[in-house]
């Protein structure tokens, strides 16, 4: 939408020009290292096979009276991405919260290896709390701010896997270092000596601590700058290949799914809209609200605006 486009960098400009030649030809390394956040895309994974690690059946839900999950179903394959979109209400978080057995559904379950998981988390064996752990988009608010690093990352290693004494420090260090912190720098901090990414990566070190099978990742990266969300994006990955992670993946943001996703889940309303590859719903959607919902991924080109707008105003004519 910009006519003009000017890039600062810890309070100094970097450089200034019109956004046609600023995204074309960008002065700068700084500018270009902006360009290219969305530079990522996870390999193409062939298609997935075997049962499912998690199905979601059937499944209806509500705060009250009114059911705002109506009858949703999906499935989660070992070592596959599913990012769930659709807009603010309809329901990605209910969903998570379903799964993770903090809401329990009026109708539907959950199955984890084909078989049903307790609807209530207080009814889950510890086994099954472990398989399923869970990333918030709001790093600070999910680390107890009085904890260092050392007991952040050493509780649930201990509470999961009963991993005490040398074991447990240990294990500890290999956490930190699978999330790229230096384990003699990082141990004995706290959370306010973290960056918002620093803080993002404790929370997956946190989650990796359970040796889960599924990480649902709640808009784990919308609160962090495109650099930082690049790098969260490229670390969920790795891991992902290293331990056969499934990974749930709600986000706002389509420029993250087309990167990351191996099946999109898209919702509306409380209900499954359309299901699917990614390949195959981002070249062939069905349903209008999937169409829309695609159509609004903003892309660096100049005129991506005035093509969209072009085609939506024909679209309206012939319709
Ligand atoms: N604790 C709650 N009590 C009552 N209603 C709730 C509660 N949490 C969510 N809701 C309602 O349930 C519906 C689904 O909310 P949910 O949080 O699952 O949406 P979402 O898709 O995650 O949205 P967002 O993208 O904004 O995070 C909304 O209408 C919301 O207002
Ligand atoms: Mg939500």
């Amino acid at each position: 939408m910009a006519d003009r486009i000017k890039v600062l960098l810890r309070g100094n400009e970097v450089e200034e020009a019109d956004t046609r030649s600023m995204l074309a030809a960008p002065r700068a390394n700084y500018t270009r290292s902006l360009w290219a956040v969305r530079s990522f895309a996870r390999v193409k994974q062939p298609p997935s096979t075997g049962s499912p690690i998690i199905s979601v059946r059937n499944v209806t839900a509500s705060y009250g009276a009114i059911d705002v999950l109506k009858g949703v179903s999906f499935d989660i394959h070992a070592g596959r991405t599913v990012a769930v979109v659709g807009e603010s209400g309809s329901g990605k978080s209910t969903t998570a919260r379903v799964i993770t057995g903090l809401l329990q559904p009026k109708n539907g379950e959950v199955l984890f290896n084909g078989k049903p998981l307790p609807a209530s988390f207080k009814a889950r064996s510890r086994d099954q709390l472990r398989q399923c752990q869970m990333i918030y988009q709001t790093a600070d608010t999910a680390l107890n701010p009085k904890l260092r690093l050392h007991e952040l990352i050493g509780r649930p290693a201990e509470m999961y896997l009963g991993l005490k004494g040398e074991a447990l420090e240990s294990r500890i260090c290999d956490l930190l270092a699978l999330i790229e912190l230096e384990p003699a720098k990082y141990i004995n901090r706290l959370p306010s000596e973290l960056s918002g990414g620093q803080k993002q990566r404790i929370g997956i070190a946190r989650a990796l601590a359970a040796e889960p099978q599924l990480i649902i990742c709640d808009e784990v990266t919308s609160a962090l700058d495109q650099i930082v969300q690049e790098g969260i994006l490229k670390l969920l990955d790795r891991l992902q290949g290293e331990f056969n992670l499934a990974y749930m993946f709600i986000t706002h943001d389509l420029a993250t799914v087309k990167s990351i996703a191996d099946e999109v889940v898209v919702m509306q309303h409380g209900a499954v809209v359309e299901r699917g590859s990614k390949a195959e719903l981002f070249a062939n959607p069905k349903e209008e609200y999937t169409k829309l919902l695609l159509s609004s991924v903003p892309e660096m080109d100049p005129d991506w605006l005035n093509r969209l707008l072009a085609a939506r105003s024909n679209n309206d004519k012939r319709g």
